[in-house]
């Protein structure tokens, strides 16, 4: 019997602990300047982020549902249009389309990836079918090969939900840049976390840099003339001037992550399935889910050894009673479904440390027995 340890889901304030003299001095900076709106630092985390993920423009705002939203109104989706999407995401994929007034329309996953199925896409395209929404989910970069072939076949536009894929690799490219649009959350849990809500989109299409630049600001380029409908979402400076230090830490904090779900891989027993590592994708681990029989009765031994885990996501989005309206039903799509209650997600986080991996590790291997 090994001794007992705490090892929470995440721990953000490890990660602020380390960067706490040049975040407080950054933030401070701000509060001298009193520029909180539209600020120095939001421009200047704009044109950073750009460079590191290899776009021409990046457009801030305030979430990273609304970076959705606004990617795709800003590309002219709209009513009447479908846009399809995995039914294996988190929720605010799904209500960023109906946000918009489209349909979303939503497909199974791909087994080893958890990620949308481009074979289900091209079954499910019809004549009002205007986009797709690839989601990076976990951190897994979707098979875009095959999804930008459907949507080549079909004239689709490709707007890449990359809330939970920050600086992942997919064919030597960063995802978020190999569609018509990226959109990004920086929820603080992100692997690019701020301290509180925000996010953007990239994009390489100069017209829709500059509709998203008008939409997230009252539909006005200069103040007080109000070009479209628009809306307030816009990224704090204080957000800005966080993230602006913390960006440099990024890959190294993903080659950290991916350096724990070697050690895991290593580590669990052979019984338990864990996440596939694809030749095209470099997956960057927001999140590192497990798959056994037992889920429920395993979440409750590792929370007796003081092991924090989640689910992600207890009930796919087509079950959801939120979407009962889009008319799906229960054995609509048995991929999400079967892996739904199976999944677990283990701790993970950049600061974790091989004690608590392998502690996590042999508990879930004495769970099991
Ligand atoms: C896949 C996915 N899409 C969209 C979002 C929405 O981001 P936010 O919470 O910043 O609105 C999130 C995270 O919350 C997410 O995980």
């Amino acid at each position: 019997m090994i001794a007992t340890m705490h090892v929470p889901f995440v721990d953000l304030k490890a990660q602020h602990r380390a960067l706490a003299k040049d975040i407080e001095s950054a933030v401070h900076a701000v509060f001298e300047r009193g520029d909180f709106i539209m600020g120095a630092a939001v421009e200047q985390f704009e044109a950073e982020f750009a460079a590191f993920v290899g776009s021409k423009h990046a457009i801030s705002v305030g979430t990273g549902l609304a970076a959705i939203e606004l990617s795709l109104r800003a590309f002219g989706v709209g009513p009447g249009d479908e846009v399809i999407t995995a039914a294996n995401t988190f929720i605010a994929t799904v209500l960023a389309i109906a946000a918009v007034g489209a349909t979303p329309v939503l497909v199974d996953m791909d087994r080893d990836t958890y990620t949308i199925d481009p074979g289900a896409i091209g079954a499910a395209v019809g004549p009002r079918t205007r986009a797709i929404v690839p989601v990076h989910l976990y951190g897994q970069p979707v098979d875009l090969d095959g999804v930008m072939a459907v949507a080549a076949r079909h004239n689709l536009l490709v707007i890449e939900d990359a809330a939970q894929a920050h600086g992942a690799r997919y064919n030597d490219r960063r995802a978020g840049t190999l569609g018509n649009a990226g959109a990004f959350s920086f929820y603080p849990s992100k692997n690019l976390g701020a301290y509180g809500d925000a996010g953007i989109i990239v994009t390489d299409d100069d017209a829709a840099a500059d509709r998203l630049r008008l939409l997230r600001n009252y539909g006005q380029r200069v103040k007080y003339y109000h070009a479209v409908f628009g809306t307030n979402s816009r990224l704090d400076t204080v957000q800005a001037a966080v993230l602006r230090v913390k960006l440099p830490h990024l890959d190294a904090w993903n080659a950290s992550r991916r350096r724990h779900a070697a050690r895991y891989r290593n580590r669990l027993p052979k019984r338990v399935h864990t996440p596939a590592e694809t030749a095209k994708a470099d997956h960057i681990y927001h999140l590192y889910v497990i798959e056994t029989a037992d889920r429920d009765a395993l979440q409750q031994k590792l929370r007796a050894r003081q092991i924090d885990t989640g689910i992600h996501y207890p009930v796919p989005a087509h079950l959801q009673e939120a979407c009962v309206p889009l008319g799906y039903k229960a054995g609509d799509f048995p991929v999400t479904e079967a892996a739904a209650s199976r999944i677990l997600s283990l701790p993970m986080y950049p600061e974790l440390t091989e004690a608590q991996i392998d502690y996590v590790a042999e508990s879930v291997a004495d769970a099991l027995e």
